[in-house]
């Protein structure tokens, strides 16, 4: 399955998440290839992300006839406040040098001469959005516009920052990427921006920020309807309202079972029934 953003590139529709995979990063890449993924999340910004260890598998997977356009990369430019002193640019330059060092470095470990989505990890602002959002953004069209990343987006964004970016940029983002927790209607007032200018929202962190809903007795009873589990009916409510999402799975077993969250189906008051589950 597929999703299109507003500029008509299609993006998997199950995305498999790469942080705090340290030295299994290129092993698991490699099985979450084998077990179906085909859209991998990463990041420039060693404190997380192994994103060379990403590169790896890649080129392993190459060996194997995994070809690289079979593939959806997507990784992130990280601003100085996420990293350590490990930075993928100079501290000293000047932002847009900053992103397009990064961006060089990325493709480096990635051993590819594109990406097919590129992410501001966060804004550097906590209200609104600022000159140094405005200048990374900026950098960021220059890169959509030279070819060299498909689509780009950003992470960690509030509604109102994300309706500034869309009403003050050149090139709106075609991805957003954000934690998404059921007690905020999973994110819901974001959701709807996204939805409004088509942007695919990406949800991360959809068990581990919402393991109540997870041990709630209406999910369980779902997932016994279905003969699943807890994670997978997450998973597919996900899918069901049109959201993207990520897992962060380690265990193979558990990437084949995301995976079939695909292919269940809520029943229409299922699906209300878990969009409130926690408000
Ligand atoms: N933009 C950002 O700032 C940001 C921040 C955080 C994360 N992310 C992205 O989102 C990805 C996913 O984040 P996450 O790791 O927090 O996601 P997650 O999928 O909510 O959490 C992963 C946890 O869920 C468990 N799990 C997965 N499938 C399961 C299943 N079928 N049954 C039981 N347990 C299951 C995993 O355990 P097992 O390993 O045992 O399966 C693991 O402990 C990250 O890797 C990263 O790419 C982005």
């Amino acid at each position: 399955m597929t999703l299109i953003a507003y500029n008509t590139v299609p993006m998997p529709s199950f995305m498999y998440g790469t942080a705090w995979k340290e030295n299994a990063t290129a092993q698991l890449v490699q099985l979450a290839v084998a077990s179906g993924f085909r859209a991998i999340d990463t990041a420039n910004q060693l404190i997380h992300y192994r994103e060379a260890l990403v590169g790896e598998a890649l080129l392993a997977l190459d060996k194997q006839g995994v070809k690289r356009d079979a593939l959806f990369l997507q990784t992130k430019f990280t601003p100085v406040n996420g990293q350590d002193h490990r930075t993928p640019y100079d501290v000293s330059a000047d932002l847009t040098t900053q992103v397009r060092q990064s961006f060089d470095s990325s493709l480096t470990h990635l051993h590819t001469d594109y990406v097919d989505s590129y992410v501001l990890h966060g804004p550097y602002s906590r209200l609104g959005l600022g000159e140094s959002d405005r200048e990374v953004w900026a950098a960021m069209e220059e890169l959509y516009q030279s070819g060299k990343t498909k689509m780009i987006g950003i992470s960690n964004v509030t509604a109102a920052q994300l309706i500034q970016l869309c009403e003050e940029a050149s090139i709106k983002p075609m991805v957003v990427q954000n934690r998404c927790y059921a007690a905020l209607g999973w994110d819901r007032e974001v959701r709807e921006i996204c939805q409004t200018h088509g942007i695919i929202y990406q949800g991360f962190s959809l068990l581990t920020a919402n393991r109540d809903v997870m041990a709630d007795p209406d999910i369980r009873a779902i997932a016994t309807r279905l003969g699943t589990g807890a994670a997978q009916v997450v998973f597919r409510f996900a899918i069901q309202i049109g959201m993207l999402p990520l897992t962060g799975t380690t265990s193979e077993q558990h990437m084949k079972n995301d995976l079939q969250a695909e292919h269940l189906a809520l029943l229409p008051e299922e699906v209300q029934l878990i969009e409130t589950i926690a408000e």
